[in-house]
Order: C-alpha cells, then sequence, then structure tokens
C-alpha cells in the first residue's frame, strides 16, 4: 500500500492512498488518445444508428463495450501547463510523475523516471507496446524511452530497441507506425538525419521484424511460429484511420495489432509465473478531433469499443489479466448540441484523406474543379443536398475538407469548441473477470491524479518503480547525451505543446 502527499493545485496539501485489494499476472492498458465523455455518446448513437437502423427521438440504444466500465474520473494537468499534451500525461500515467508538456518520461528538471513498463521488464515480466501513429510519439514513447523533447523521435527509436537505453532493450513487442524514425537518411521518406538504420540493427539482434500487411499476415495474429522480439512497423507515420483503411486495407487494423500483441505476449509467458504488462494506444481518436472531423472520430472511438469486447472476452477466458482504460487528455472541447447521428452515416473517408485527394486530383478549371467536388469529393465525406451557397463556401475556403467537416458537424449538432486539447476531467475504465471486478472497482471508485494510477498498477504486479529510477539516474551519470536535452535548445516547450498532439 502506497500513502503519498500530493501538492494539489499549488497549495492544499491532499493525502492520498492507492491500495490494490486486487493482483494480477498481466495488465493489459488501452489509451484511447484524446477521447472525452462525449466521443463515447458520439460512437454509440451513431453505432446504435448503423446497427439498429433507428435514431432521431426514438432510438435503439447499441451499448458500446466500453459503457459499462467506468470506475472512476482523473485530473490530467501537467506540470506547466492546466492543458496537458500527451507526453506530460503520458508520464504521468507510465511513470507516476508529474512533468513539462513535451517530456518523455523525465522530470522538470530533466532527470529521467522509470516506467511501470521498465519495472515489469527488470521484474522479469514480458513488454509490449502498440499505437495506430508512429510508435515513437509520445504516448509509447514515455514507457520505454528517456528524452527531454518529444520530437526527438529518432533518439526515442533508438532507446525503444535498447541500442541507446541504459537498461538495455526493455519492450518484446511493438507494433505500430512511424517507420521513418527507423529507417536511415538516405531511404526516402525517413525521419532521421543520420545513416542508422535500425530496421537492420534490430533484425541483427534478433527481432522479427515486420514493414507490410504480407508480413503481418505471416505472425498469424501472434499464434505463429514467430517468437518475441517482434517489431513491426506499417507506416512511415501515422497508420491509416479506420474509415480509409476499410477501403485501402494495406494495414492492419487496431483490432488485429492487439489481438497479436496479447496472443503473443500470453504465449510468451504462460508457462511461466511471470506475467506481461502492455500499453495499446488508439491513438487517432485524438487526431480526428483536432481535425473536428466528427464521422472519423465517432468511427475511431468505436474501433476502440470493438478492442474492449475483444479484451473483455479474453479476460473472462483469461482471469489472471485485468484491464485498465483511460485517455490521457480530451481533445477537440466536443459538445454533443441536438446530435443526431444520421448525416454522418455515409461517410467513407477522413478529412485528411478527402484533403490529400483534393490537393493531388483537384482540376485547375473552375467547372471541372466544381464537378470534382460535386461528384468525388463530397459522396466521400457524406454530405449530400447541399446548396450551391454551401457548395461554393468550400470552394472558397482555405481548407476544402475543414469546410466539409464543419458542414458535417453542424448537420450532425456537434460543437467544436477548440482545435486542441480541454483540461476537462477523463473517464477511468477498469475490467476484470469474476470477484476481481468487483476489488478493481472499490480499488479505484473515485477521483484521481494521473501520477496515481502507475502506482496502483505497480502494486497490482507487485513491483518498485522507484529501483528503475535509481538506476536509471546513476546510468545518466555524468554523460547524458542519450537524454536528448541539446533538442531542448532554442525551444519553447510551453508554447511549442500548442502544435502537439
Ligand atoms: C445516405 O445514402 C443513401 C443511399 O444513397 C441515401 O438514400 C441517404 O439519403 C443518405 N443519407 C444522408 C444523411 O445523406
Ligand atoms: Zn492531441
Amino acid at each position: 500500500m502506497h500513502i503519498r502527499n500530493a501538492i494539489v493545485a499549488g497549495t492544499a496539501l491532499v493525502q492520498t492512498a492507492v491500495a490494490a485489494s486486487v493482483q494480477a499476472k498481466n495488465v493489459i492498458y488501452i489509451v484511447p488518445d484524446g477521447y472525452g465523455p462525449a466521443s463515447q455518446n458520439m460512437a454509440r448513437d451513431l453505432a446504435s444508428l448503423i446497427e439498429t437502423g433507428t435514431t432521431g427521438s426514438n432510438p435503439e440504444i447499441h451499448e458500446l463495450a466500453v459503457d459499462d466500465l467506468a470506475i472512476g474520473r482523473v485530473r490530467t494537468h501537467s506540470a506547466n501547463n492546466m492543458i496537458t499534451d500527451s507526453a506530460a500525461s503520458g508520464t504521468a500515467f507510465a511513470s507516476a510523475h508529474k512533468s513539462y508538456n513535451g517530456a518523455i518520461s523525465v522530470t522538470p528538471d530533466g532527470s529521467p523516471v522509470g516506467s511501470i513498463l521498465e519495472a515489469a521488464k527488470l521484474g522479469g515480466m514480458k513488454t509490449g507496446l502498440v499505437s495506430t501513429t508512429s510508435i515513437t510519439d509520445a504516448t509509447p514513447a514515455v514507457y520505454a524511452a528517456h528524452v527531454a523533447n518529444r520530437g526527438s523521435q529518432p533518439l526515442i527509436a533508438e532507446q525503444m530497441l535498447g541500442l541507446s537505453h541504459p537498461l538495455g532493450p526493455v519492450v518484446d513487442l511493438l507494433l505500430g507506425g512511424g517507420r521513418c524514425n527507423f529507417v536511415p537518411s538516405t531511404t526516402s521518406g525517413s525521419c532521421r538525419s543520420d545513416d542508422l538504420n535500425l530496421l537492420d540493427w534490430a533484425e541483427e539482434e534478433g527481432w522479427s521484424v515486420s514493414t507490410n500487411r504480407d508480413e503481418f499476415n505471416t505472425l498469424k495474429k501472434g499464434l505463429g511460429r514467430t517468437q518475441l522480439p517482434i517489431l513491426g512497423l506499417f507506416a512511415q507515420g501515422s497508420m491509416r484511420y479506420e474509415m480509409d483503411r476499410k477501403v485501402e486495407q494495406d494495414e492492419p487494423s487496431l483490432l488485429e495489432m492487439g489481438q497479436t500483441a496479447i496472443n503473443a505476449l500470453h504465449r510468451a509467458t504462460r508457462k511461466g509465473r511471470k506475467g506481461y504488462f502492455l500499453m495499446i494506444e488508439a491513438a487517432r481518436i485524438d487526431h480526428a478531433g483536432h481535425a473536428s472531423d466528427p464521422a472519423n472520430h465517432a468511427i475511431e472511438t468505436w474501433m476502440y469499443n470493438d478492442l474492449i469486447a475483444w479484451v473483455r472476452k479474453w479476460i473472462d477466458q483469461h482471469p489472471d489479466t485485468i484491464l485498465l482504460s483511460a485517455a490521457d487528455h480530451e481533445t477537440g472541447g466536443l459538445t454533443l448540441n441536438g446530435y443526431d447521428p444520421l448525416p454522418l452515416q455515409n461517410a467513407t473517408h477522413s478529412a485528411e484523406y478527402i484533403q490529400n485527394l483534393w490537393n493531388s486530383d483537384a482540376p485547375a478549371d473552375a467547372a471541372a474543379r466544381r464537378s470534382f467536388l460535386i461528384d468525388t469529393i463530397l459522396p466521400a465525406s457524406g454530405l449530400s443536398g447541399l446548396s450551391d451557397a454551401e457548395i461554393d463556401t468550400i470552394l472558397d475556403a482555405s481548407s476544402v475538407s475543414t469546410a466539409i467537416a464543419s458542414i458535417l458537424s453542424s448537420r450532425a449538432g456537434v460543437d467544436w469548441s477548440t482545435g486542441g486539447h480541454t483540461s476537462v476531467d477523463i473517464t477511468l475504465h477498469g475490467y476484470a473477470a469474476g470477484r476481481k471486478r468487483r476489488n478493481l472497482k472499490a480499488d479505484l471508485a473515485g477521483g484521481w491524479d494521473n501520477t496515481e494510477l502507475p502506482r496502483y498498477v505497480e502494486d497490482v504486479l507487485g513491483l518498485d518503480m522507484d529501483a528503475v529510477t535509481r538506476k536509471l539516474v546513476k546510468a545518466a551519470g555524468e554523460d547524458d547525451a542519450w537524454l536528448g536535452k541539446r533538442d531542448l535548445v532554442g525551444r519553447d516547450l510551453e508554447h511549442e505543446h500548442e502544435h502537439w498532439h
């Protein structure tokens, strides 16, 4: 049991206690990045419409998997801002310390802090990270890297594979996007400025590397012959939004990657006493929120619920495993104001896809441009029956996709109060099988600071994060170049975070 003192709002001293009455072999933590309370309503009503065909004042409500898993709520402010970014919030959840926006598991004075995943690895467990965006982006990075600036993704990639991590490789499975940080600068689309080829290096070190859908298929959802460690990087940057992916089908889905990770980690640990810690990020709920892209935000949220549904069933069959799930922050200031999902029903592509299509294919001639908008772009957005004035507004807008998303939002009764994050508390969800579920709920009922949650997981798994911190601080020692502090020089993280997810 941990009893700690937390300074809240700078003045009041509040004593908090996180005591785990639950013990488990495995913990799965799912982060729906940028998911707020309204995201769930929005997804549920759209799912109900699509599955039951009813909407309006008398809908047949189709419950989603997360709906009855709410346990508590979580405060998310960072060390330097009421509104957090994913790096500061991730550092709080992964490593139990408040830090500044942009920090990857380092404290405000730049000192590394051990994560729950690193503690799990040092405690003999297996570990995994999965994300639908770059695996080196903030939410996964905080578990297996320590750098001053979240923008240092090439450095994060090196640490995640163990190349420059003082504790060696701490992750056994990495699945997601962000390949550009692993390939040398000579490769087209690379995000590196050196000629390090981390894919080759990983293969030499014994990682099974896959970089496309066909190679992913050979993993057979984690039930094939492939052994850990597994590295799968299926896009240069973010992976496709689910709506776009359904049409293009060249990348695995969030659910497929989650299943693969759980099966592979389970198979590697089932015979022993030690289990696994796995973090899965549904990253692009946040991106669709930044884009004020309503159908996309709802569908990404629905896919998160589909993953949770599968994990719930898994846990019913594997009661030595518990699930926790909480967003890092809300995105978009989303409000449902007379919401009706009907206008979102026919959308088949994200605003991002639509904008790319417009940029590459829209003809220069005005009449042909208008026809291209009406015949190709609008059907993909799901909008129909627009007035001539609305079409003129879209054609005159600086961003066609933003104008379309705005009309779609207003038709559906969806308001976005910001293109960034908000400081609204987020919901904590949890699941365990049988009697454990009641204990988990009793343990976590109430309101928590985001730094308190990993202390709970630490208790559940019997781990020691502070011991990892001591090792890291010792390793940081004289030569702390690996912490990437040079990447902070001349940067104003306080304001830069506004451009970050
Ligand atoms: C969706 O598409 C169907 C079939 O084309 C059409 O009948 C319906 O009116 C469309 N719904 C909306 C809200 O545009
Ligand atoms: Zn964001």
